[in-house]
């Protein structure tokens, strides 16, 4: 019984990590960027919310020089570029959308705020279907 107990943990720990989600670099940008994203939800601070905004831009910008997991899995031709194109105009929305978030928080306009926070949800989801194997 313990052996066989002991035989399953050790095959647990040599297969499991075979299937765990590789995170890579665009993975961790978005989850810095998912903490503040989560924040602008429930954000009454407008100068809180500014900062965060820009804090998100910074983050944001860096992920349009990255390659989606699923992307990169493509053979190197038209379509690849097409995909990359596309995946950098949906980041670049979501660059704008921040911008204008910081412009609403900064104005104190909290009802522009989650109205923009919406939009964000919108591309979110748009991208997250496109772009991401699973979710
Ligand atoms: C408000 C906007 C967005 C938020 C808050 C967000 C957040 C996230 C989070 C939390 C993850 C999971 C990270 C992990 O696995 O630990 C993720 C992954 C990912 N997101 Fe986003 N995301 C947003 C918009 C987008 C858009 C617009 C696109 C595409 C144009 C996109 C493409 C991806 C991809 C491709 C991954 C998987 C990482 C990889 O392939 O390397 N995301 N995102």
């Amino acid at each position: 019984m313990k052996i066989s107990l002991l035989f399953a943990t050790l095959i647990a720990t040599a297969v499991l990590p075979a299937f765990a989600e590789e995170e890579t670099e665009l993975s961790k940008k978005m989850d810095s960027f998912n903490d503040h994203y989560k924040a602008f939800r429930r954000e009454e601070d407008p100068a809180k919310g500014a900062a965060a905004a820009r804090e998100s831009q910074k983050l944001v910008a860096e992920t349009l020089s990255m390659t989606p997991a699923m992307l990169a899995k493509m053979a190197e031709g038209p379509a690849k570029e097409s995909a990359l194109a596309t995946y950098r105009q949906m980041m670049g929305e979501v660059y704008v959308l921040l911008c204008k978030l910081e412009q609403a928080y900064l104005a104190k306009d909290m009802t522009k705020a989650a109205a923009i926070y919406e939009q964000l949800k919108e591309v979110r989801k748009a991208g997250h279907d496109k772009f991401v194997e699973e979710e």
